[in-house]
């Protein structure tokens, strides 16, 4: 098996301009097809509450949900380095309880966590996790968690103001600890500069070519999302594939020519 991906890889890739590849996972058989084919992060993200659970959002989706998906995404994957997210109001809130939010999903199998936003209590959460041996991606820009406060999925960082927020968070989430950043919807130029001022790789999503990896939300890519969106590339329509499939079983069972001699036992 080839080396196995950990935080220092990534370090060391950015180091010396390899890109990182990243990509969502929920399950079990996506795991294992995202390592079998050598990506390099694999992320349970909370996005499972939209791909996964039927939700509008990801505010509803819990710890438990985040550990079920975890586990099972865990058994799929040997190389990848695999990131969990934490769910909104598991972290932010209190230090104490988001280290010991951070562990349960350390124990489940992450070898890290996420977190959006460098509000003041997610610095410091970072800087304790990282104190006990928990290793951060931080996630900057449009933090799908602040959803209702951004009015919308809208591209973040516009204005010079916002730019330069956005710079400095970036700075002290790197500051407090963080081992990588996802940049997400942001401008090309503004993921440029805050790329080449980090010595952590930054991964984008929606923030250009010049980060230092990207990541996508599996379902976006393979054709299994509702929704297409500017920032992913459809590289397969496994939707219609799922509905050709489905459609041809229910005509042959209906018409009789499935199952055959072939599908059955003597
Ligand atoms: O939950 C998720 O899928 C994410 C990615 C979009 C980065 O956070």
């Amino acid at each position: 098996m080839p080396d196995k991906v950990t935080t220092r890889t990534l370090i060391r890739w950015k180091q010396e301009g390899r890109r990182i590849v990243s990509v969502t996972a929920y399950d079990y058989p996506t795991a294992r097809l995202a390592d079998e084919v050598g990506i390099d992060v694999v992320l349970v993200g909370d996005s499972v509450g939209n791909t996964m659970l039927g939700y509008a959002t990801t505010l509803p989706v819990t710890l438990d949900e985040m550990e079920h998906h975890l586990r099972a995404v865990r058994r799929g994957i040997q190389r990848a380095l695999l990131v969990v997210d934490m769910p909104f109001l598991t972290y932010g809130v209190s230090v104490p309880d988001a280290v010991y939010n951070a562990g349960r999903l350390m124990q489940a199998g992450a070898e890290a966590v996420k977190l959006e936003g460098a509000t003041e209590p997610v610095l410091q959460s970072i800087r304790a996790m990282v104190d006990i041996g928990i290793p951060v991606m931080a996630h900057l820009g449009l933090t799908p968690q602040s959803i209702h406060k951004f009015g919308g999925y809208l591209v973040q960082g516009r204005t010079e103001q916002a730019a330069e927020a956005l710079f400095q968070a970036a700075q002290a989430v790197q500051e407090a600890g963080a081992f990588s950043l996802v940049l997400e919807l942001i401008p090309t130029a503004l993921a440029q500069r805050i790329t080449e001022s980090l010595t952590i790789p930054t991964i984008g999503i929606g923030a250009g070519p010049h980060c230092d990896g990207q990541i996508q939300v599996l379902h976006d890519i393979i054709g299994l999302s509702e929704q297409t969106y500017k920032h992913a590339k459809r590289y397969a329509e496994v939707a219609q594939q799922i509905r050709n499939a489905l459609q041809q079983y229910a005509q042959e069972v209906r018409d009789g020519t499935f199952p055959t001699e072939e599908h059955s036992f003597r």
